[in-house]
C-alpha cells in the first residue's frame, strides 16, 4: 500500500489537495478483500480513474495559467499514466493481481509529482516567471 506523506507536497494548496485526494481513493482498494463484489471493485477502479483525469486535467489548466515552460512532456506523463490506469480498469482480473498493478501506478503518481509537479513550483519561484508577470 501506498501512503499518502507531507514529504510529497509540492507547496501549491489546490494541487498538493488533489494529489493527497487521489491517492487516499486508492486505499480501499488495497484494503479490499474478496468479500469485495466483481463490481464494487470496478466502481473504485472507475471512480480513482475519473479521479486522475480530472485532476491531470486541472494541473494542466494550471500549468497554461502560468505559462510552465515544459508543458509538453508533462501532459505526455499524463497520458501515460492515464492509460495505464485505463488498461487496468479494463482488464479483468483478480484481486490481487489489481492491487499490485495499482500499487505501481500509485507509485508512478508519487514519484511524479515529486519529479515533475515539483518543476512547477520551482517555475513559480523561479525569476523566469517573475519576468512574465511583470
Ligand atoms: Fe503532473
Amino acid at each position: 500500500m501506498v501512503l499518502w506523506s507531507e514529504e510529497y507536497l509540492i507547496g501549491i494548496r489546490e494541487i498538493d489537495k488533489q494529489h493527497k485526494k487521489f491517492v487516499e481513493l486508492a486505499k480501499p482498494l488495497f484494503e479490499a478483500d474478496e468479500e469485495l463484489s466483481r463490481e464494487e471493485i470496478r466502481e473504485l477502479l472507475y471512480a480513482l480513474r475519473e479521479y486522475m483525469k480530472f485532476h491531470f486535467e486541472d494541473e494542466e489548466k494550471y500549468m497554461k495559467k502560468v505559462s510552465f515552460p515544459e508543458l509538453d512532456e508533462h501532459i505526455l506523463q499524463h497520458k501515460r499514466l492515464v492509460d495505464e490506469l485505463a488498461l487496468v480498469v479494463q482488464t479483468p482480473a483478480k484481486l490481487p493481481v489489481i492491487q499490485s498493478k495499482i500499487k505501481v501506478i500509485v507509485k508512478k503518481f508519487v514519484k511524479h509529482i515529486r519529479d515533475e509537479d515539483h518543476k512547477i513550483k520551482l517555475f513559480i519561484e523561479s525569476s523566469e516567471y517573475a519576468t512574465q508577470t511583470q
